[in-house]
């Protein structure tokens, strides 16, 4: 796994899908810049979304707010205040780490334990064994999850509380060591915010302090009643968004799953109070769909509930996704009750309310979002789709399985040879594709090599033109997961592209 994940990072920078920022100064820890194909991916992948929800949707409707924004939004919002990280240093290898994920890792291991257990049993008993059963009564698998529960449960009521005390011996009851030196010799617990300040202004006109968005959905918030008005809009309605956040991430690590600058895809669907569980379940379901409508495995995906909840939330769970280092977080579904709107109504002195006329009252809506990070969706496609296949004729290729409708190029044109008119014909057809679809024209190397390095960017569909192409003017269309080839007239080949890579 260790292995596959390094591999999906190598691929990556190979074939300009992730460069690291800045590289000739040796990048800059956690910030990542998207090559010539990511750039590609990235769009698609964010038109996917962006038609699903806003496009599919007659109820939602799109905003693009300023990263900026005025420095009280982030006090109403409750960042200025609570948007921390507990950290801990070690003093033997000066190193810094999140206290909680160093807490968390040593709950997963406890769960390791309990999982290892189980295999074993399971090779042990065979078919009778009752894998439920087991969990609950086996003292040993007991043992482990019940310590991995009760710790994340200690943690979670003491960071609440502001004991981080209590949140440092934590940290020394379970003998948890640096993962560098082994040492644990830890500091005090502090909090640390994660918010990007910088000035507007300059000093001498009395700068005042902004922060770079930590999330997008503030910039839907404060435009609730605006885009409400002009776009008379009835609740329930959407308000969707992508672009750019920000996070000063101490743990920044795992290449782009946690970013210090990253982008998030949120829609936060405003509904009548009460009704708001009713939205949660719908919206929970609704995103798992079309995560599965990707074409990506169903057991590559799962629900989290969150037992510890925001400040702002009344229910939240995570779409965990199966990365090269296990489940993660890839999306968040969370109830956010009243409490942006309200917050900025206090904030403000402005009223954020909705007459209803069904009810015919005033009130402040609920609200339901789901928030994703367009590059941690990047990052689940790219290594889902990376694959090394051991071909029949005894050589390999490295193949990048992306679904067609987001591949960054949807067909290349590849004459046979470079003379005898076959690069002429390929550019006419070139010329009749490009504005529908990108492709690429390529006519270096041997037929053999330019497929392989179709494969390696993930381009679905390689259209080679020969000699014959000028006798019956059709073309040999390859398949790069079948790597079948078909022989097509050019004049089908546009209604034969656009069937499969439609979004
Ligand atoms: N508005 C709610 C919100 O921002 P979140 O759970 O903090 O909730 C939502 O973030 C999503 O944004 C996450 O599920 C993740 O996909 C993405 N995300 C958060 N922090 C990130 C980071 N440092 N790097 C990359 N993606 C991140």
């Amino acid at each position: 796994q260790d292995d596959l994940f390094k591999k999906v990072i190598a691929h990556a920078k190979e074939y300009g899908f992730i460069f690291p920022s800045s590289e000739i100064y040796d990048g800059l820890s956690a910030v990542y810049d998207y090559g010539q194909n990511g750039v590609e991916l990235k769009k698609n992948l964010r038109e996917y979304w962006w038609k699903a929800m806003v496009q599919m949707h007659e109820n939602i409707v799109g905003l693009d707010a300023a990263i900026f924004m005025h420095p009280t939004t982030w006090k109403a919002s409750g960042h200025v205040d609570a948007f921390n990280d507990p950290l801990i240093d070690n003093k033997d290898s000066k190193k810094r780490y999140r206290a909680d994920v160093l807490i968390e890792d040593y709950a997963e291991k406890q769960r390791q334990k309990a999982e290892k257990e189980i295999e074993k049993a399971k090779k042990r008993f065979g078919e009778d064994f009752d894998e439920a059963l087991y969990r609950e009564t086996n003292p040993r698998v007991k043992k482990y999850l019940d310590e991995a529960n009760d710790t994340v449960k200690r943690m979670a009521a003491s960071l609440d509380a502001g004991d981080l005390a209590d949140v440092k011996s934590l940290i020394e009851e379970k003998g948890i060591v640096c993962p560098i030196s082994g040492s644990k010799n830890w500091t005090e617990v502090r909090q640390f915010n994660l918010m990007f300040g910088t000035q507007m202004g300059s000093v001498a006109e009395g700068a005042s302090t902004l922060y770079l968005r930590p999330e997008t959905a503030q910039g839907i918030f404060v435009n609730f009643l605006n885009v409400q008005k002009t776009g008379r809009m009835k609740i329930p309605f959407g308000i969707a968004q992508t672009g750019k956040a920000f996070r000063n991430e101490i743990v920044a690590r795992q290449f782009i799953f946690r970013m210090r600058e990253f982008e998030q895809m949120e829609m936060q669907y405003f509904v009548r109070p009460g009704e708001e569980m009713k939205w949660y379940k719908y919206w929970k379901e609704e995103r798992m769909k079309w995560h599965r409508a990707l074409g990506m495995d169903d057991s590559y995906y799962r629900f989290h509930d969150h037992e510890k909840l925001a400040h702002y939330a009344n229910a939240a769970a995570d779409i965990e996704f199966n990365f090269p280092f296990g489940f993660k977080e890839l999306e968040g579904i969370h109830s956010r009750t009243d409490f942006d709107l309200k917050a900025h109504e206090e904030h403000s002195g402005k009223k954020l309310q909705f007459f209803d006329p069904e009810l015919g009252q005033n009130y402040v809506p609920y609200v339901v979002e789901t928030s994703i990070g367009l590059d941690r969706l990047f990052l689940a496609v790219l290594s889902y789709a990376y694959r090394e296949e051991s071909l029949e004729d005894g050589s390999s290729r490295t193949v990048l399985r992306i679904p067609a409708p987001l591949a960054p190029v949807k067909a290349a044109i590849l004459p046979l040879i470079k003379r005898d008119g076959l690069p002429e014909i390929s550019r006419e057809i070139l010329d009749e594709l490009r504005y529908d679809f990108n492709i690429q024209y390529d006519e270096k190397d041997a037929i053999g090599k330019r497929y392989r390095r179709h494969d390696a960017i993930g381009t679905p569909y390689c259209i080679t033109v020969d000699h014959e192409t000028k006798e019956d003017k059709c073309v040999t269309l390859r398949d790069r997961d079948s790597m079948t080839q078909e022989r097509v007239p050019i004049q089908n080949l546009k209604a034969k592209l656009s069937e499969s890579l439609s979004l």
